[in-house]
């Protein structure tokens, strides 16, 4: 295929409603600007453009848990966004906001376009609506039994315990979420994209022109979706959040676009407000067929970005996307990451722990870029450990990479006074030739997979070049030639040799690692006091790039080593916070202030609880967890493990024997690898010292309690 003209690069808005965790990373924003930082040194024309998706019902719902407004919570997440982003060096042209006026006017626009046209249907229907709250009810709003595993936290839209996708509907008992009351049936009119007029094209699109270039997930995902059969998708909302529907529109008063209309959207006012900040025009991006555009997102965002927003920019006369590369998702040792239970690494986290600690802080960016572009979820769901991160670290960045560069340079000031040394071609002998073809021919193989999004391949034959960097070094060993100055004529000579290729070397890698890490190659071209167009891709390759006699600057320290204590606070402290969102809080010494009692439930949500008596016959200590204890509780005819958060209060050896009451039909969790079914009651005194909830007599294991 010819080069496009030009490119437009997109990565999946973040909701402004909470920080990110690096599982959006890995999977949106640093493949992402991998393929920028490498399209921008091939002097290709592009614009990366990302910001926050500050719509939909998911902004006012943290805003009243936070107890502020929903504007208050853009505010505050968009900027902590975009700080984070920066601080990991995503470098994005733009990052912009959905609630910026620009983007309420193009959007509006673009809906009112379609309308206009009869593009969009109406249909009307009966919702959900709170008389008490005089509002119809978005889906989160509407809380319920789920229908398949009968949990109570489900709501309109997805049952949080099973996962499954649910509509209001099939909710059990619905009630809202705003007043409590059981809500309503109301009819409603709303705009539809009628998506079942497009199947054709749908079709021959993705099944025919793409089925071969995107992603099998990607492929996989919008074929089920059109084999299932294609429905009209509703795009408004009866909601005050959010873009209002223009005023032309005939009963749109009240009404908003539904997020997921007015999100992708985004990606067209950021590039218009790019065009405006830089005097360009932004209509090449959007209508030009020579532009190649790219959604960077995760698998949840498939259909939205191949399916309804392709028919959206279609039905608008605006070019459609080339590439969807979806990754799949990142768990964290050995669990899914999860917001709600606090089973995450927020970039902020990262950043806070090891990026602002550290002086510049670039090698502890680059540190994490490099494992999860190691790790990239690119065709099936992977996993970041901590133990990962420091041997991806200390036995590739510190060993291969850091070390090479290392020995060049110190070898380099030692044997050859601090510059780069003649090269003398008569001597130059078979393996150095081999290394030079090995140099020669690695750019262009790294192209190739970036451009075919294999982000963890190409990462992969960089550190290759400079594993065989330091392959021949070992194998060459300059310090032992130093020995035989005075008795070889040539090993002076040898050695400029060897220093000479080492240096070309170590100017490729710059170039090479650049899209990956960008603060390291920086970093190289200060020790080579060379400026940043050094970095074009179309110097890689070539084994002159720096000058005989040019001086260079003493080497710096490109990657430091991960210790094992940082590895084990880490993981105590990923271990705390889940105990922290999953046990009752411990009331802190001194408090008087009474725990607010919580809301009446029904005797039949008490009954669901299969409370039994139980007696610990076995206890220890969960290593790096200073919270846990790995329990073995006998109940009826069974011994239960169960994992505490009670190691600060009780010595293993003192509670074994203990009675205890047991909630036994609590879902499994796994805590640091160790599956917990079940969990000790506990009471908490004033204190804030934990004690046994007990009967008053010994009783057999596995009474019940009710
Ligand atoms: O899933 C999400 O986080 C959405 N906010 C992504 C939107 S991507 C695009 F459409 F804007
Ligand atoms: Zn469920």
């Amino acid at each position: 295929m010819s080069t496009p003209k030009r490119y437009l690069v997109t990565s999946a808005l973040p909701y402004a409603n909470g920080l990110k965790h690096i599982g959006h990373l890995a999977g949106a924003y640093i493949p992402a600007d991998i393929y920028v930082r490498y399209l921008r040194a091939q002097k290709r024309e592009v614009v990366f453009v990302c910001g926050s998706d500050e719509h939909g019902t998911a902004i006012p719902i943290q805003a009243k848990k936070e107890g502020s407004t929903p504007q208050e919570i853009i505010d505050k997440y968009h900027q902590a966004l975009k700080e984070d982003f920066d601080a990991l060096s995503v470098s994005f042209d733009i990052y912009h906001r959905t609630s910026e006026p620009l983007h309420h006017e193009t959007a509006a626009a673009f809906f009112a376009q379609l309308q206009e046209k009869g593009d969009l249907i109406t249909q009307e229907s009966e919702q959900y609506y709170d008389e008490a709250s005089k509002t119809f009810l978005a889906d989160r709003y509407i809380k319920g039994t789920c229908p398949h595993c009968k949990s109570d936290r489900a709501y309109g839209d997805q049952c949080e315990t099973c996962g499954r996708t649910l509509s209001p509907d099939e909710l059990i008992n619905p009630l809202s979420t705003l007043s409590g009351a059981t809500p309503e049936k109301k009819k409603t009119t709303h705009w539809y994209l009628p998506l079942n007029q497009h199947e054709d094209f749908l079709r021959e699109w993705i099944l025919g022109t793409h089925a071969k270039d995107w992603r099998p997930t990607v492929v996989g995902q919008c074929k089920s979706w059109i084999e299932g059969g294609l429905q009209p998708r509703a795009v408004t909302r009866d909601l005050d959040w959010g873009v209002k529907l223009p005023a032309s529109i005939q009963g749109g008063a009240g009404k908003v676009l539904y997020v997921w209309f007015d999100a992708p959207i985004g990606y067209i006012s950021a590039t218009k407000q790019w065009a405006l900040d830089h005097g360009k025009d932004w209509t090449p991006f959007w209508q030009d067929k020579e532009t190649k555009l790219v959604h960077f997102i995760g698998k949840d965002n498939i259909v939205f970005h191949c399916i309804i927003f392709p028919v959206m920019l279609k039905l608008h006369g605006y070019i459609l996307p080339e590439q969807v590369p979806a990754n799949e998702f990142l768990n964290l040792e050995g669990d899914k990451m999860s917001t709600s239970r606090n089973w995450k690494l927020d970039m902020r986290d990262y950043i806070t722990d090891f990026v602002k600690a550290e002086n510049g802080g670039g090698q502890c960016v680059d540190m994490l870029r490099y494992y999860l572009t190691q790790i990239a979820p690119e065709t099936k769901d992977s996993e970041f450990t901590w133990k990962g991160f420091q041997d991806a670290v200390n036995s590739e960045l510190v060993a291969i990479f850091g070390n090479f560069v290392n020995r060049t340079w110190v070898l380099m000031h030692k044997l050859c006074n601090g510059k780069v040394p003649h090269l003398h071609p008569t001597l130059f002998e078979e393996n150095e030739q081999s290394l030079s073809r090995e140099i020669q021919a690695a750019p262009g193989r790294i192209s190739e997979l970036i451009e075919q999004y294999k982000f963890r391949d190409a990462l992969f034959e960089v550190m290759d070049l400079a594993r065989k960097g330091n392959q021949y070094m070992q194998k060459k060993e300059p310090w032992m030639l130093a020995k035989k100055i005075e008795t070889d004529p040539t090993a002076q000579k040898q050695i400029d040799n060897c220093l000479h290729l080492c240096l070309q070397l170590t100017a490729n890698l710059a170039i090479l690692i650049n899209p990956f890490l960008p603060n390291t190659a920086l970093t190289l071209l200060h020790m080579m006091k060379v400026v940043d167009r050094m970095l074009a891709w179309e110097n890689a390759g070539s084994l002159t790039l720096l000058n005989a006699g040019y001086p260079l600057r003493a080497p710096q320290l490109l990657f430091r080593k991960i210790e094992d204590a940082e590895v084990a606070q880490q993981i105590e402290k990923l271990q705390k916070e889940i105990m922290s969102s999953t046990t009752t809080p411990t009331t802190p010494a001194n408090n008087t202030t009474p725990t607010p009692e919580k809301p009446i439930i029904q005797f039949e949500d008490f009954a669901k609880l299969d409370l039994r008596s139980g007696i610990i016959r076995k206890a220890e200590k969960v290593e790096k967890a200073d919270k846990l204890l790995k329990l073995e509780v006998e109940l009826q005819e069974e011994n239960r493990i169960i994992v505490s958060g009670i190691a600060a209060h009780y010595q293993p050896s003192e509670i074994i024997g203990k009675q205890v009451t047991v909630v036994c039909n609590l879902a499994p969790r796994k805590m640091r690898g160790i599956e917990s079914n079940g969990m000790i009651l506990m009471a908490t005194d004033k204190s804030g010292k934990l004690h046994f909830v007990q009967p008053e007599n010994p009783i057999e294991p596995g009474s019940q309690i009710s």
